[in-house]
């Protein structure tokens, strides 16, 4: 079996093979890998306004997504029409900022977990750092009610899961070995205990999202589960690691970051760090230049969709390619430098700047992973002085679902007194 190149080049570089597409082909250009439907992308904030402003029936979930066989059938991911708009709401509560801010202290526990591990001094790299934050982070938001012997072997059982699946499988057929049969049974050891820790929080009356949502055929159950670890984990893991990077790799803005928090009356004050607008600023800015989602997709249904210049038939499927968009030269001035404050000078659009997609599929952990990350970065600048071991750019490539940097970034670091 030949692994088809225009797919290995897309794995291995997306963002420059994304550029090269729409440089050959214009805008909207076409992105095709072999078994699946063409996709046409734009980078282009007008024709993103219109998908992402078009009434929730012109859509239906994209037909091939790289993470489906993750998230199962019934997950908010993959379902459309009404029932993905009703059970959206349903989950909506959960999802809101005033909501979110009840778990803050969740976060630091965390945090601090973590922090205990590490030694007065050394070198650690920021994404088993971040990784590990935001796994440890989405379970305890998902089963609130667990032991922390429980939560070690829920991180373990989604560990595995997610090592044995490839957004690459998608183009091996279901009998070859080593592929889906690993991930097929680590899949039924997750599902298996994840169901009983739901069961348990069902018993106990814990607090969360999938807990107050009336009865649910356990396929169901399961799928929202998968779900909600598999878009919320990757993303915001690879995101903190970016904002990291590009804090420490620039002193200048470093030290601001650092002085910034000195000012708080605690440095730990949560809606302090939240509040702040140059943390904020720098939160936007590591999602505008390396978005970890590289495109969204929708396949159009019941009527043909009038989109700029073309009309685009009924089970086509078009898209937008959130870092194109996020690198438009009109927009944004030397998009390749990391530079918050371009972010207090001006306010974009969400059809300019869109990192967590748009309109009724808008991720609905935005909040949460904003949350997150704010708090984490803050908490590692506070507790540990540190540098980065290279200062070289790390180069992408697409990871289990998102893009991320490729080799581990790696950083020398002491805990502060
Ligand atoms: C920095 C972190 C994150 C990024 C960049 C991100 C990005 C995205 C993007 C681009 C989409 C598709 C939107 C569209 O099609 O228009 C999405 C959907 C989604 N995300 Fe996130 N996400 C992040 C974190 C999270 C977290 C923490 C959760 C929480 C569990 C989450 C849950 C979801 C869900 C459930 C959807 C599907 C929404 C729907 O179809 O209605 N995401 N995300």
């Amino acid at each position: 079996m030949i692994f088809p190149y225009n797919l290995y080049r897309f794995l291995s570089n997306p963002r420059d093979y994304l550029e090269g597409l729409q440089k050959k082909y214009g805008d909207p250009f076409p992105l095709s890998f072999p078994g699946a439907k063409t996709i046409k992308l734009t980078g282009k904030s007008d024709l993103a306004r219109s998908i992402f402003t078009a009434p929730p029936d012109s859509f239906v979930p994209s037909e091939k997504n790289p993470v489906g066989p993750l998230l199962g059938k019934e997950g908010l991911i993959m379902i459309g029409g009404k029932n993905h708009l009703s059970t959206r709401k349903d989950f909506m509560a959960h999802f809101s900022k005033s909501h979110l801010l009840q778990f803050a202290p969740v976060i630091e526990e965390v945090f601090k977990e973590i922090e205990g591990e590490k030694e007065d001094e050394g070198i650690l790299s920021l994404q088993s750092f971040s990784f590990k934050a935001t796994l440890k982070i989405i379970l305890r938001f998902l089963f609130p009610h667990l032991e922390q012997r429980d939560y070690i072997e829920a991180e373990k059982l989604t560990e595995t899961f997610l090592k044995s699946y490839s957004a690459s499988f998608l183009f091996i057929p279901q009998w070859v070995p080593m592929t889906w049969n690993v991930f097929n049974q680590k899949k039924l050891a997750l599902d298996e205990r994840f169901y009983e820790y739901y069961l348990s929080g069902l018993e106990t009356g814990a607090k969360g999202p999938l807990y107050d949502l009336g009865e649910m055929s356990k396929t169901k159950v399961l799928d929202h589960i998968r779900t909600f670890i598999v878009a919320g984990h990757e993303t915001s893991a690879t995101s903190l690691t970016w904002t990291l990077f590009y804090l420490l790799k620039d002193p200048f803005l470093k030290n601001r970051a650092v002085e910034q928090l000195a000012l708080f009356k605690s440095s730990l004050d949560y809606y302090q760090i939240l509040d702040d607008p140059f943390l904020d600023a720098v939160f936007s800015e590591g999602l505008r230049i390396n978005p970890p989602v590289p495109f969204v997709t929708r396949k159009i249904q019941n009527r043909s969709f009038k989109w700029g210049q073309d009309t685009v038939d009924v089970d086509e499927e078009i898209g937008v390619c959130l870092s194109l968009l996020h690198r438009q030269p009109d927009l944004w001035k030397d998009p390749d430098v990391f530079r918050p404050d371009r972010f207090l000078e001006n306010k974009y659009s969400p059809f300019e700047f869109a990192p967590f997609g748009g309109g009724t599929r808008r991720c609905l952990g935005a909040e949460l992973s904003s949350i997150e990350i704010k708090l984490l970065t803050a908490f590692f600048l506070h507790s540990f002085e540190c540098e980065l071991v290279e200062l070289k750019m790390p180069i992408s490539e697409v990871l289990q679902i998102t893009i991320g940097p490729k080799k581990p970034i790696m950083v020398q670091f002491k805990k502060r007194k």
